[in-house]
């Protein structure tokens, strides 16, 4: 089968279209038959090297965690899904190898899909659209009491703008940080508020916050005079000054938390019936064939996608 691939660290430049044995699924594995892949900062972060203690990585290296595709083999145990079937997942296993023609997906991760779902938004849910609810999880959406206020970092990225609507969907008023390009686009997606970070004027008189929700990453300091009492901050993109935070949070009486994905089944069966709902929508950033994802991880690189940017394959 074909498949990009990478056999040394680097950039976008160590990837190449390669043929590899198709593998097999194991036990309690689906053979998938890619569509569609997405891209997600992560794969470039692993190839760089960077994570590498972390999170190490074997060569040659296929990525991908997000996988659409059609189940065209079944490994020894598996049940419950058929050969043919429309199936979704985050790849649990690093570094995931959906950027080919065929991957290898836990069945217990696979989910089938409704059949009003794009390929391109099937590719372009999983990671980001868990890393969206776990967090806002974790913060304590949907509220059990008053409507929570919720600004979300980055709303027009990939986690963002879907965590940005999921937290609508929980009942609570959200407000958006974004550029002030992408204000329309992310009103659009059902912010009460938006505030342009390049603009420091935009903060006046805004907030507090029951919960932040930080996809952007940086210095957890700046989000603590805008946190309400016993707010909580929470990150997708944990660093050193995050754990200074959560040193710090007790006396500050607020909540830190660093977020991270945990690939599961169940999770992505609630975001595809808010998505089959019409709750959550999926914006496509731009869209690659397999061959150019060395364009689309440059696209990714660059900081500016708003969405997702899917990869079709096949
Ligand atoms: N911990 C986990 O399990 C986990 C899971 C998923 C993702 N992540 C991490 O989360 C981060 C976000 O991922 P993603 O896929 O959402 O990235 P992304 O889609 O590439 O984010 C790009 C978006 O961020 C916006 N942005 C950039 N700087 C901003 C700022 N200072 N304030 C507000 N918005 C800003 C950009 O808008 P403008 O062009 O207008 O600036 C753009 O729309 C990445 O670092 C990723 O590695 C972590």
């Amino acid at each position: 089968m074909r498949a990009m691939s990478y056999g040394s660290f680097g950039g976008a430049e160590a990837l190449s279209l390669v043929d590899v044995p198709t593998p097999t699924p194991g036990p309690g594995q689906l053979l998938v038959k890619v569509s569609a892949t997405s891209v997600n900062p992560i794969d470039w972060k692993m190839a760089s090297g960077k994570l590498r203690l972390f999170l190490p990585v074997e060569f040659p290296a296929v990525p991908g965690f997000d996988v659409c595709g059609r189940v065209a083999a079944l490994g020894p145990g598996v049940g419950g899904l058929t050969l043919g079937q429309r199936v979704h997942a985050r790849i649990a296993a690093s570094p995931g190898g959906a950027s080919a023609e065929f991957a290898l997906v836990e069945a217990v991760q696979a989910v089938a899909i409704h059949h009003e779902m794009s390929d391109a938004d099937a590719a372009a849910l999983p990671l980001a659209g868990m890393t969206a609810l776990q967090g806002l999880r974790a913060g304590g959406l949907p509220p059990s009491g008053a409507t929570a206020r919720v600004l979300i970092v980055g709303a027009s990225g990939g986690v963002g703008h879907l965590a940005l609507q999921i937290a609508r969907a929980a009942g609570a008023q959200v407000t958006g940080v974004c550029s002030g390009r992408n204000e329309a686009t992310v009103r659009g997606l059902g912010a009460d508020d938006v505030i342009d970070y390049t603009n420091p004027e935009a903060w006046a008189g805004k907030g507090p916050w029951d919960i932040v929700y930080d996809c952007v990453g940086g210095d957890a300091g700046p989000w603590y005079r805008h946190l309400a009492p016993r707010g909580h901050y929470l990150t997708c993109v944990p660093a050193p000054a995050t754990f200074l935070a959560l040193a710090s949070a007790p006396f500050r009486r607020v909540k830190v938390t660093a977020v991270m994905l945990k690939s599961n089944g169940p999770d992505l069966r609630t975001l595809d019936a808010l998505h089959e709902a019409g709750r959550l929508r999926v914006l496509v950033d731009s869209t690659y064939p397999l061959s150019e994802l060395p364009k689309a991880w440059d696209r990714s690189k660059s900081g500016r996608a708003v969405g997702k940017i899917v990869v079709t394959v096949g």
